[in-house]
């Protein structure tokens, strides 16, 4: 079984094969999309809308992508493996950034790193390479800066804006990235930016034109308690048949009908005699 590679996205790109990216945040999830084939698996800061229950990604700790990463990466055989680095891991300073990225590697095993910025992070990005760490870029909408970009919004509406993601692509390829995150653009945009890189897009929410596609594993199994997002598609309601299971489970607990004998231990009925003397 071939691990995937960074190089190996790249290839997937020169042969315009699309790049299959999904998020998991635990052991049983990360070994059923490797086992599927899935090419990359994301450990997204979206753990905390998805299993943490915050409302924002900014709660999310290092300690929090840490655990949840090596479960992940101890699932995984094929799938490139991608840590998300969480708010305040690599904002602070180069430091910061590298020592966090360093403990994705050395204490979750992850194959990459994952950050959120354009110019900004530019020096960060670099930092983190030098260390060894490959980084894949995330622009247009980046939830951790939901507050400065007024909200989850579409980004790239104007020409303006359009042209500085486009930009910001650019410059983050130059430091080094091996793929790119589009997050909510329209998708001539994302499509250009596609067609101007040499390393793979990822897009969600950004049209048909990227190299890769990225789906929320709650999103994709109904089990997302938001209302989803224009982008997200819904392939399986997993939420009913839990639910169902929930509710079949009680009713036999209630009902006396669980556990029967089938699900119980017996005793001999020598050592039945004895016990009862
Ligand atoms: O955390 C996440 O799930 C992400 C993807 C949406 C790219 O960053
Ligand atoms: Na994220």
């Amino acid at each position: 079984l071939h691990k995937v590679t960074i190089q190996d996205l790249i290839r997937l790109k020169q042969k315009d094969e699309p790049i299959v990216m999904v998020t998991a945040y635990d052991y049983p999830t990360a070994l059923l999309a490797d086992r599927a084939g899935i090419d990359v698996i994301l450990v997204g800061d979206s753990i905390g809308n998805n299993v943490l229950g915050y409302e924002h990604t900014l709660q999310v700790s290092m300690d929090e992508m840490i655990s949840h990463s090596r479960a992940v990466s101890k699932a995984t055989e094929r799938a490139l493996i991608v840590g998300d680095m969480p708010y305040m891991s690599y904002q602070p300073s180069d430091r910061d950034a590298v020592l966090n990225a360093g403990a994705f590697m050395r204490d979750a095993e992850v194959d990459a790193v994952k950050l959120e910025g354009g110019t900004a992070v530019l020096s960060r990005i670099k930092a983190i390479i030098a260390a060894g760490i490959p980084v894949m870029g995330h622009i247009g909408l980046t939830p951790q800066s939901f507050s400065l970009l007024g909200g989850y919004r579409v980004q790239g509406r104007d020409s303006g804006s359009a042209l500085r993601l486009l930009n910001e692509a650019l410059a983050l390829q130059d430091a080094g990235i091996f793929a790119l995150v589009l997050e909510a653009v329209p998708a001539p945009v994302a499509k250009a930016i596609t067609e101007r890189l040499e390393i793979p897009t990822i897009g969600i929410g950004a049209g048909p034109y990227c190299d890769g596609q990225v789906l929320v594993f709650h999103d994709i199994f109904g089990l997302s308690q938001r209302s989803l997002p224009k982008f997200a598609k819904r392939y399986v309601d997993l939420s009913k048949h839990i639910l169902k299971g929930f509710c079949m489970y009680k009713e036999d607990v209630k009902s006396r009908k669980f556990p029967d004998e089938e699900h119980s231990y017996s005793l001999s009925p020598e050592e039945l005699n004895k016990f009862q003397q």
